[in-house]
Protein backbone atom coordinates (compact mmCIF):
# COMPACT_ATOMS: atom_id res chain seq x y z
CA UNK A 1 0.00 0.00 0.00
CA UNK A 2 1.39 3.43 -1.01
CA UNK A 3 2.02 5.73 1.76
CA UNK A 4 3.15 9.58 1.93
CA UNK A 5 4.72 11.55 4.85
CA UNK A 6 2.53 14.63 5.71
CA UNK A 7 4.14 16.96 8.22
CA UNK A 8 6.26 13.62 9.90
CA UNK A 9 2.87 11.69 9.73
CA UNK A 10 2.65 8.54 7.51
CA UNK A 11 -0.61 8.43 5.58
CA UNK A 12 -1.36 5.16 3.90
CA UNK A 13 -3.11 5.69 0.57
CA UNK A 14 -6.58 3.93 -0.61
CA UNK A 15 -5.33 2.52 -3.89
CA UNK A 16 -7.10 3.30 -6.90
CA UNK A 17 -10.19 1.31 -8.32
CA UNK A 18 -9.87 0.03 -11.41
CA UNK A 19 -13.19 0.31 -13.24
CA UNK A 20 -12.68 0.59 -16.67
CA UNK A 21 -16.31 0.73 -17.69
CA UNK A 22 -16.92 2.35 -21.30
CA UNK A 23 -20.03 4.90 -21.51
CA UNK A 24 -22.76 4.78 -24.13
CA UNK A 25 -24.90 7.22 -25.77
CA UNK A 26 -25.73 10.44 -24.41
CA UNK A 27 -22.12 11.89 -24.90
CA UNK A 28 -23.48 15.15 -23.57
CA UNK A 29 -23.74 14.39 -20.29
CA UNK A 30 -20.22 13.10 -20.35
CA UNK A 31 -19.18 16.46 -22.21
CA UNK A 32 -21.06 18.51 -19.17
CA UNK A 33 -19.42 16.45 -16.13
CA UNK A 34 -15.87 17.21 -17.53
CA UNK A 35 -17.23 20.61 -18.33
CA UNK A 36 -18.08 20.84 -14.83
CA UNK A 37 -14.38 19.32 -13.65
CA UNK A 38 -12.37 22.13 -16.10
CA UNK A 39 -9.87 24.05 -14.69
CA UNK A 40 -8.29 26.91 -16.98
CA UNK A 41 -7.00 29.08 -14.81
CA UNK A 42 -4.26 28.15 -11.96
CA UNK A 43 -6.37 29.46 -9.44
CA UNK A 44 -9.73 27.51 -10.10
CA UNK A 45 -11.43 24.58 -8.56
CA UNK A 46 -13.06 22.19 -10.12
CA UNK A 47 -17.00 22.36 -9.67
CA UNK A 48 -18.17 19.44 -7.29
CA UNK A 49 -21.29 18.38 -9.30
CA UNK A 50 -24.17 15.59 -8.09
CA UNK A 51 -25.73 13.48 -10.28
CA UNK A 52 -28.96 12.57 -10.10
CA UNK A 53 -30.86 9.85 -11.67
CA UNK A 54 -32.70 6.37 -10.80
CA UNK A 55 -30.85 3.43 -9.62
CA UNK A 56 -28.56 1.61 -12.40
CA UNK A 57 -29.27 4.32 -14.97
CA UNK A 58 -25.12 4.76 -14.83
CA UNK A 59 -24.40 7.43 -12.40
CA UNK A 60 -21.06 5.87 -11.22
CA UNK A 61 -20.35 4.79 -14.89
CA UNK A 62 -20.25 8.22 -16.32
CA UNK A 63 -18.31 9.56 -13.82
CA UNK A 64 -15.79 6.50 -14.19
CA UNK A 65 -15.77 6.78 -17.94
CA UNK A 66 -15.38 10.79 -17.21
CA UNK A 67 -11.91 9.69 -14.52
CA UNK A 68 -10.80 7.36 -17.64
CA UNK A 69 -11.52 10.45 -20.65
CA UNK A 70 -8.95 12.42 -18.21
CA UNK A 71 -6.92 9.64 -17.69
CA UNK A 72 -6.50 10.10 -13.93
CA UNK A 73 -7.24 7.52 -11.09
CA UNK A 74 -10.36 7.00 -9.74
CA UNK A 75 -11.42 7.10 -6.23
CA UNK A 76 -14.81 5.79 -5.12
CA UNK A 77 -16.62 6.15 -1.65
CA UNK A 78 -19.05 4.30 -0.59
CA UNK A 79 -21.13 6.22 1.53
CA UNK A 80 -23.72 4.80 3.66
CA UNK A 81 -26.44 6.32 6.67
CA UNK A 82 -23.51 5.69 9.13
CA UNK A 83 -20.57 7.25 7.27
CA UNK A 84 -19.34 10.46 9.43
CA UNK A 85 -17.33 13.96 8.36
CA UNK A 86 -14.12 11.80 9.89
CA UNK A 87 -14.33 9.06 7.14
CA UNK A 88 -14.17 11.45 4.29
CA UNK A 89 -10.81 11.94 5.79
CA UNK A 90 -8.11 10.05 7.37
CA UNK A 91 -9.02 7.00 9.44
CA UNK A 92 -6.51 6.15 12.45
CA UNK A 93 -5.72 2.74 13.35
CA UNK A 94 -4.13 1.39 16.86
CA UNK A 95 -1.53 -0.99 15.55
CA UNK A 96 -0.63 -4.39 17.24
CA UNK A 97 2.52 -2.62 18.18
CA UNK A 98 0.09 -0.03 20.21
CA UNK A 99 0.90 2.78 17.76
CA UNK A 100 -1.77 4.68 15.44
CA UNK A 101 -1.56 3.96 11.98
CA UNK A 102 -3.45 6.51 9.58
CA UNK A 103 -5.02 5.66 6.63
CA UNK A 104 -6.63 8.23 4.07
CA UNK A 105 -9.79 7.88 3.07
CA UNK A 106 -10.38 7.71 -1.13
CA UNK A 107 -11.58 11.44 -1.02
CA UNK A 108 -7.96 12.69 0.95
CA UNK A 109 -6.17 9.88 -1.47
CA UNK A 110 -7.57 11.54 -4.53
CA UNK A 111 -6.69 15.50 -3.10
CA UNK A 112 -2.81 13.84 -2.81
CA UNK A 113 -2.74 12.03 -5.96
CA UNK A 114 -4.58 14.67 -8.30
CA UNK A 115 -7.16 12.12 -8.95
CA UNK A 116 -11.27 12.15 -9.16
CA UNK A 117 -13.48 10.96 -6.05
CA UNK A 118 -16.73 9.68 -6.71
CA UNK A 119 -18.77 10.12 -3.36
CA UNK A 120 -21.08 7.18 -4.43
CA UNK A 121 -24.42 7.42 -2.89
CA UNK A 122 -24.03 10.25 -1.39
CA UNK A 123 -27.76 10.75 -0.66
CA UNK A 124 -27.73 8.16 2.17
CA UNK A 125 -25.51 9.97 4.24
CA UNK A 126 -27.64 12.46 7.04
CA UNK A 127 -27.48 16.01 5.90
CA UNK A 128 -25.96 16.79 8.92
CA UNK A 129 -22.76 14.42 7.49
CA UNK A 130 -23.31 15.06 3.52
CA UNK A 131 -21.51 17.06 1.31
CA UNK A 132 -23.35 19.83 2.36
CA UNK A 133 -22.37 20.22 5.76
CA UNK A 134 -20.06 23.14 6.91
CA UNK A 135 -17.76 20.72 8.95
CA UNK A 136 -17.11 18.52 6.26
CA UNK A 137 -17.74 20.27 2.54
CA UNK A 138 -16.73 18.11 -0.33
CA UNK A 139 -15.78 21.24 -2.11
CA UNK A 140 -13.86 22.73 0.61
CA UNK A 141 -12.13 19.70 1.34
CA UNK A 142 -10.05 20.42 -2.08
CA UNK A 143 -8.83 23.30 -0.36
CA UNK A 144 -6.46 21.24 1.62
CA UNK A 145 -3.16 23.09 2.21
CA UNK A 146 -1.08 19.48 2.31
CA UNK A 147 -0.60 19.52 -1.67
CA UNK A 148 -0.92 21.57 -4.75
CA UNK A 149 -2.02 18.23 -6.13
CA UNK A 150 -5.74 18.82 -4.33
CA UNK A 151 -6.51 21.87 -6.87
CA UNK A 152 -6.14 19.09 -9.56
CA UNK A 153 -8.92 17.32 -7.67
CA UNK A 154 -12.34 16.52 -9.23
CA UNK A 155 -15.16 14.76 -6.86
CA UNK A 156 -18.57 14.14 -7.75
CA UNK A 157 -21.44 12.96 -5.94
CA UNK A 158 -23.92 10.51 -7.15
CA UNK A 159 -27.40 10.60 -5.47
CA UNK A 160 -30.27 7.95 -6.37
CA UNK A 161 -33.25 9.42 -7.19
CA UNK A 162 -36.21 6.59 -6.55
CA UNK A 163 -39.30 8.36 -8.32
N1 LIG B 1 -24.62 4.88 -20.64
C1 LIG B 1 -24.11 3.73 -20.22
N2 LIG B 1 -23.01 3.21 -20.82
C2 LIG B 1 -22.50 2.03 -20.42
N3 LIG B 1 -22.97 1.28 -19.43
C3 LIG B 1 -24.06 1.74 -18.77
C4 LIG B 1 -24.67 2.99 -19.12
N4 LIG B 1 -25.71 3.19 -18.30
C5 LIG B 1 -25.74 2.12 -17.47
N5 LIG B 1 -24.75 1.25 -17.75
C6 LIG B 1 -24.50 -0.04 -17.10
O1 LIG B 1 -25.58 -0.25 -16.21
C7 LIG B 1 -25.12 -0.80 -14.98
C8 LIG B 1 -25.49 0.10 -13.81
O2 LIG B 1 -24.76 1.32 -13.91
P1 LIG B 1 -24.25 2.13 -12.63
O3 LIG B 1 -23.82 1.22 -11.55
O4 LIG B 1 -23.27 3.14 -13.13
O5 LIG B 1 -25.60 2.84 -12.22
P2 LIG B 1 -25.86 3.86 -11.01
O6 LIG B 1 -26.73 4.94 -11.54
O7 LIG B 1 -24.57 4.26 -10.39
O8 LIG B 1 -26.70 2.92 -10.05
P3 LIG B 1 -26.96 3.09 -8.47
O9 LIG B 1 -27.93 4.24 -8.31
O10 LIG B 1 -27.58 1.79 -8.09
O11 LIG B 1 -25.63 3.36 -7.85
C9 LIG B 1 -23.60 -0.99 -15.10
O12 LIG B 1 -23.35 -2.33 -15.46
C10 LIG B 1 -23.23 -0.05 -16.24
O13 LIG B 1 -22.12 -0.52 -16.93
MG1 LIG C 1 -23.78 4.06 -8.43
Amino acid sequence: MESVVIQGVELRLTPPDEMRWQWVGRQELKRQLLAAWAVLDEQDHALSPRLVGKPGVGKTTLASAAARALDIPLYVFQATMDTRPEDLLVTPVITDGQKLRYTASPLVSAMIKGGVCVLDEGNRMSERNGPRSRRCSIGGATSSPWSPASRSTRTATSASARR
